[in-house]
């Protein structure tokens, strides 16, 4: 038996617990609308390209990048997912003396931090009462995630900016941003000129559906973003990646049927979860809702996996909620309902019952 992951989205490892090979998949945070036409129409037309090296200069990429955001091409830099890129923000965060990190936060900050020898101060997040950043983050360099992994929990820029202002430099993940719409999106991308110790990350794995592919971005300084390119190996990016981020921000209709889809699916399935016995989900922005479960949810997710082939993330990597927590993400509306109802008949057979001495 290989062992439980650490990481959403593991199927090598759910199809031997649940013995399928088709899992319905709730651990990973992916767009079930994706990956759009548009994506595969580009991979598509750039396999025969493949023969070449991908342009070292992500020219047409960086160029698409950086109209979709309104910036000069010098303030992007693509990787190879944003994990790739949380290895070099990690390495200017070494250079300042402490990094503060709000927890429960996603592992591979840590990876990226160990790797590089930057210090970090975990900030405990209350999820039971509204917190100010201001009161959990001391004045230091920041790790911010925002939209929150695995809480969901937006912050609004008003709050961010005077930690900003204040801090050294702030490296805030935006991976799950894009699916606020973007009136409602709290994104620092507008105030990167104001403030060079700030860098943005972006990651088209969820909203695309595209976590095979691995593509991200990072925005920041030109001058920072030249030193990171010394560092890095030159064709990070593979073509079809390149390829396909050069065309799929622009595409509306998809972005558009995500943003229509998201506020009503979610909230369904908040309410749904919520009327179960036990369970206690929390609001949150973003395609995936955290929920505290009054059963272990190593035993929910093993039970769910062997009845109903349902993978649900447990929330066992993150040491600060341990086995009484789940997260889930938000999925059409037969999946949700799937998922409602293998957790209705889980939570009957692992919840003892009261009548019986
Ligand atoms: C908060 C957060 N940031 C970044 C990533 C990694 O994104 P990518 O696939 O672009 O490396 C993840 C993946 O789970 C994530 O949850």
């Amino acid at each position: 038996m290989i062992t439980r992951p650490t990481h959403g989205g593991n199927l090598t490892w759910a199809s031997q617990v649940a013995g399928s090979s088709v899992i319905w998949d709730f651990s990973a945070s992916i767009n079930p609308w994706g990956p759009p036409a548009s994506a595969i129409a580009a991979i598509q037309a750039a396999i025969p390209e493949l023969i070449h090296y991908p342009d070292p200069n992500y020219g047409a990429l960086r160029g698409a990048i950086a109209l979709h955001h309104g910036l000069d091409p010098a303030w992007v830099f693509p990787g190879n997912g944003a994990a790739e890129l949380l290895t070099w923000a990690a390495m200017d965060l070494a250079q300042e003396s402490l990094t503060a990190l709000i927890t429960p936060a996603f592992a591979d900050y840590g990876r990226a931090c160990r790797g590089a020898g930057a210090a970090l101060l975990p900030c405990g997040l209350d999820l039971h009462s509204e917190q100010r950043l201001e009161d959990l983050l001391p004045p230091s360099a920041l790790l911010l995630n925002n939209p929150h992994n695995p809480t969901g929990k937006l912050w609004p820029v008003a709050e961010l900016l005077p930690l900003i202002a204040e801090s050294p430099c702030v490296v805030v993940d935006e991976a799950f941003m894009d699916f606020l719409p973007p009136g409602q999106q709290q994104s620092l991308i507008p105030y990167l000129a104001q403030f060079p110790q700030l860098v943005v990350l972006r990651s088209l794995t969820k909203f695309y559906s595209l976590p095979g592919l691995r593509l991200g971005y990072a925005l920041a300084h030109p001058d920072r973003l030249a030193q990171w390119r010394q560092r890095r190996d030159p064709w990070a990016v593979n073509h079809l990646a390149a390829a396909v981020g050069a065309v799929v921000l622009e595409d509306q209709e998809f972005a558009q049927k995500t943003w229509q889809w998201l506020p009503p699916a979610r909230e369904k399935l908040f309410q749904g979860l919520a009327g179960l016995p036990g369970l206690t989900p929390y609001p949150g922005a973003a395609n995936f809702l955290l929920v505290e479960t009054a059963v272990g949810s190593d035993l929910l997710q093993l039970d769910l996996l062997q009845t109903a082939q349902v993978l649900i993330r447990d929330c066992l990597s993150f040491p600060e909620l341990g086995d009484r927590y789940f997260r889930v993400a938000v999925r059409t509306e037969a999946e949700n309902q799937h998922l409602l109802t293998a957790l209705t008949a889980s939570l009957q057979r692992l919840t003892p019952n009261p009548h019986v001495p």
